[in-house]
């Protein structure tokens, strides 16, 4: 956990069952078949001088210093590219090998400047240490031949540089990009002295393909590739193991350290989840963490037209627990509620959940997840018995046919993008089911075999004739579904979905897709071998959300397609924590483990490890809230880690409900938009400065390490704790992993789930009990967890939201891979040379119609209201539909949609909005006001008085 640096055997690791013996400089040595000689020889300790092999990469076999001599065998074979064979008697060193390896030495440095000791990788570079390890100690071919000794230096990427000069074209950063991130953006032109390694037709890195993941950076075994923030800060000193903050996947990362001070983040090869990959945004998007915007002191004041006034920790929990008392003396016990977020951690958000129910002594609690993927949860609950994806990520290497939903997993789940990509390219099949044209449609050899682009709103009428066609066409499997699933609920399931209503061909007119493409598309799935089902917020933030997930899980079971490797239903999560927060039992009707707050059995066992008596009745949902404050009965929140004033659709109701409080309690990185509405601002702690845990998209519990001290000085969960005591509720952890434990104590799925297991495994997948102590990769494996798989009725019923004369296009959103969600992290970062703006995309049809060019001002105006963006010519779009990502606040997307939201669980209908868009000239109103709103706020923060600013 505190090394520095992770040893590299040199090839990747073979799995196979079939063992082999061979001799290595006289030792005895036994790898799985497949493995190499030079990975056999690194396992037995024996180091042979490598340049272009690393074990993230397949062996290339181009530099030649890896040289061996093998008896019985003509030559001397490059060992990272000779596999092991039974009985083998390998030598490493000799004259004849030493005499070599010095000679390819030789020539490289004869083309490598020599300024070693003022190198960024000075300590760390490959081709240094091999001189050394070869003996080099002349180069008899000096340095006034041609050389590359010249070659200009790329800055373009503003987390990387390419230094030319130092280049040994061993196109270990080639295959990086290909192999790991599968963008191909990389290539070596020209041949001989002339080979160079060129970013796309010879551009800069930054006007290239190239999406910045860092793979090429990391494999280049010379400065050529270097990270800057290592240029600049020089080399860490020791490191620490921690998950990154941002997305779903989970990708574990060595904070790289130089005191307290982060030099930059390295890909763990050892975490379960990212086996040493990245995205943008977690290795290098870090810089918001220590941002000037950050605030550290606690602010508080009377009205949000009063200036803030930075006060000490006592007085600002002091006046929060004070506040939330009156409010509850004067407008009774369910006046106030609390909203915990995924992007904390899973002990904090199951404190802001026990505050709630213990402390407040109601269940007003919620999360960021109800708008997100809340009817993943209620729809796989009911059909499979657990609220949770099936699969691990790696379990998409056994799939034949990868079918995604509603997800664009390019830019929302980059690193197992790039997993799933590698699977494709290796023949797997795609069909892509979205309204818009992602890029995993068409990328690098990779090409979706369908690409059913639907009308946004019309999922459970797709998924219908997709059952429709398995159903009717005889490709049910009959075995599977007799023995694991509830016949009765089958055969009313098979007769509904079989109705001529559901066909391709009756569905075609709503859905848009054309039926031969439907039918094609099922037979595929059905029949491909392996099905695997990936979806995403394009699924869930629909009015039948819920529908849809219950649809997905039914065709899953009909065809077989659940409990075992390379199937499965995968909802892919949004943040990093959304698992958890829902695991957490954030939701008001939940506790911890999915269990409902009425059932007495469970209150009485919180009741009993709590000390206190809590209530079986559900709290108030997120909207509900709002709908609470607008009435006038609602009057105090505590927000911790959100910004629903950014993120839930409708923002004027949301910011009018808002309004309506007396007392927000923000704790918070920044002043959010949420806090421009607070009384109290406690700040909280970057994923860096706190230990805990986060749940990934799979299930999986990984370890989030303290880095550094709190900044502000408490980490989220202790100012959590402050509060509960000032309120006269007793907490007393004092550290997270004691927290864990009482989670563990109390939730079924965890029971054997602690910080010295996870340090022992690296990572758990939940359930983690007496059952399945080392956790559960698959699930439903031999029977669902519900005992039978249970089929439900899936009718299409269209959105109220409707396109008419004067809203003819449909608005559906969605995420970029530069920018995360409300942009609080990412915008605060040099992600912005990727994404400056959100901008709207038409279909060149629609925007000729109105008279729209590329870059012009577009207004967009729904029922809920109107805000203004760029215009993105594309045909990404399909025509009658448009699209844009909501990453910046002053976008207001979320002006524009609407109240309407899932059947089951509120969750809003983000994907579907009815719009108009015409060419306009200056911000909407709403633009305007927020400004002018945002600029007050600004004002207030750095103490200028409302007074005085009204006179400025
Ligand atoms: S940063 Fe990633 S995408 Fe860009 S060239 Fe390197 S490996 Fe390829
Ligand atoms: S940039 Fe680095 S990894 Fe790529 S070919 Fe040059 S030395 Fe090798
Ligand atoms: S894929 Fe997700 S978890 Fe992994 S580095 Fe990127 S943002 Fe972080
Ligand atoms: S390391 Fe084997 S040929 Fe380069």
């Amino acid at each position: 956990m505190l090394s520095i640096v992770e040893h590299d055997h040199g090839t990747p690791l073979r799995e196979g069952t079939k063992l082999v013996t061979l001799s290595i400089d006289g030792r005895e040595v036994t790898v799985p078949e497949g493995t190499s000689v030079m990975r056999a020889a690194s396992l037995s300790d024996v180091k042979i001088p490598k340049l272009c092999a690393t074990e993230q990469l397949e062996a290339f076999g181009s530099c030649r210093m890896c040289l061996v001599q093998i008896e019985g065998m003509k030559g001397l074979p490059a060992s990272c590219t000779t596999p092991v064979a039974q009985g083998m008697v390998v030598h490493t060193q000799n004259a004849q090998l030493a005499q070599i390896r010095r000679g390819v030495m030789e020539l490289y440095i004869s083309d490598h400047p020599l300024d070693c000791l003022t190198c960024p990788a000075n300590g760390h570079c490959e081709l240094q240490d091999m001189a050394g390890v070869v003996g080099l100690r002349e180069v008899r071919y000096g340095y006034a031949g041609a050389n590359h000794l010249d070659a200009p230096k790329d800055e373009s990427n503003p987390y990387f540089t390419f230094d030319a000069s130092k280049c040994i074209v061993c196109s270990r950063c080639v295959r990086a990009c290909d192999e790991q991130q599968g963008t191909l953006a990389l290539t070596i032109q020209g041949r001989g002295f002339d080979s160079t390694v060129s970013a796309s037709q010879n551009e800069s890195f930054m006007a290239s393909e190239c999406v910045s993941c860092g793979a090429c950076v990391q494999a280049c075994p010379t400065a050529t590739l270097s990270e800057k923030s290592l240029i600049e800060k020089g080399q860490a000193e020791h490191s620490i193991t921690t998950t990154c903050a941002y997305c779903g996947v989970g990708c574990s990362f060595r904070a790289e350290m130089q005191g307290e001070e982060l030099v930059r983040m390295v890909p763990n090869s050892d975490g379960h989840a990212n086996h040493g990959h990245s995205c943008v945004k977690g290795r290098f998007a870090i810089g918001y963490a220590t941002h000037a915007d950050r605030i550290l002191k606690p602010m508080i004041r009377e009205r949000i037209t009063d200036p803030w006034r930075e006060v000490s920790w006592e007085e600002a929990i002091g006046h929060a627990a004070a506040e939330l008392k009156r409010i509850q003396a004067k407008y009774g016990r369910n006046s106030i509620g609390g909203i915990t977020s995924s992007r904390c951690t899973n002990e904090e958000t199951y404190l802001v959940q026990k505050l709630v129910r213990a402390g407040f002594g109601n269940n007003n609690v919620d999360t960021c997840a109800r708008v997100c993927h809340s009817p993943t949860g209620y729809g796989l609950k009911n059909t499979l018995g657990e609220s949770a994806g099936t699969q691990n990520f790696d379990s998409v290497m056994q799939a034949d046919v990868i079918l995604v939903i509603g997800a664009n997993p390019t830019d929302g789940h980059p690193v197992f993008a790039s997993q799933m990509k590698r699977r494709l390219r290796q023949g797997a099949k795609l069909i892509v089911a979205d309204p818009r044209r992602i890029d995993l449609v068409r990328t690098p050899h990779i090409a979706a075999t369908h690409h059913l682009k639907l009308r946004p709103g019309t999922n459970v009428a797709l998924i219908n004739s997709l059952a429709h066609v398995i159903v009717t066409e005889g490709l049910v499997q009959e075995d599977f579904v007799r023995e694991r699933c509830e016949a009765d609920s089958f055969e009313k399931w098979r007769d509904f979905v079989a109705l001529e209503k559901n066909s391709p061909e009756a569905m075609q007119a709503i859905t848009g897709v054309p039926a031969a493409e439907v039918r094609a598309a099922a037979r595929l799935y059905a029949t491909g071998g392996n099905g695997a089902i990936y979806y995403g917020l394009g699924v869930t933030e629909h009015s039948q959300g819920s529908t849809m997930v219950m649809g997905i899980a039914n065709l899953a079971m009909a065809t077989g397609n659940v409990g075992r490797e390379g199937v499965g239903v995968n909802p892919l999560r949004g943040q990093n924590n959304v698992q958890g927060s829902c695991d957490m039992g954030s939701f008001p009707h939940e506790f911890p483990g999915y269990r409902h707050v009425s059932d007495d059995q469970v209150r009485a066992r919180f009741e009993g490890a709590w000390g206190v008596s809590l209530h079986g009745e559900p709290g108030l949902r997120i909207p509900n809230m709002f709908e609470a404050a607008l009435d006038g009965d609602f009057k105090g929140l505590y927000i911790e880690g959100e910004d629903i004033a950014q993120s839930d659709p409708n923002t004027q109701h949301v910011t009018a409900a808002l309004s309506a409080m007396e007392c927000i309690i923000v704790q918070d990185l920044f002043l959010n938009e949420s806090a421009k509405f607070a009384h109290v601002f406690l700040p909280g702690s970057s994923f860096l400065e706190k230990d805990g845990t986060f749940t990934n998209a799979e299930r999986r519990i990984s370890r989030v390490r303290k880095v550094m001290e709190p900044k502000a000085r408490y980490a989220d969960w202790e100012t959590t704790q402050l509060l509960a005591n000032a309120l006269g509720y007793p907490m007393s952890y004092t550290h997270p992993s004691q927290i864990m434990d009482e989670i563990a104590q109390l939730t079924p799925t965890f029971t054997n789930v602690s910080y010295e297991r996870l340090d022992e495994l690296g990572s758990i997948q939940w359930p983690c009990n007496d059952q399945h102590p080392q956790g559960t990769p698959t699930m439903h494996v031999g029977q669902f967890v519900r005992g039978k798989g249970k089929f439900l009725l899936t009718e299409y019923v269209p959105t109220a939201e409707k396109v008419n004369a004067r809203y003819p296009l449909i608005l559906t959103t969605g995420r970029i891979l530069s920018q995360y969600n409300v942009g609080a992290q990412t915008r605060r970062t040099e992600n912005n040379r990727w994404h400056e703006e959100d901008r709207v995309e038409i279909h060149p049809h629609d925007a000729e119609e109105r008279g729209i060019a590329e870059g012009d001002w577009v207004g967009i105006a729904s029922r809920a209201g109107d805000t203004v963006l760029r215009a993105r010519i594309t045909e990404r779009v399909q025509p009658g539909v448009i699209y844009t990502t909501f990453h910046f606040p002053e976008s207001g997307a979320n002006v524009i949609t609407t109240d309407n939201s899932d059947w089951a669980t509120n969750c809003p209908e983000y994907k579907v909005t009815a719009v108009q868009a015409t060419r306009v000239t200056q911000p909407s109103e709403w633009q305007k006001r927020f400004r002018e709103f945002t600029d007050t706020q600004e004002a207030l923060l750095k103490g200028a008085g409302a007074e005085a600013l009204a006179g400025k």
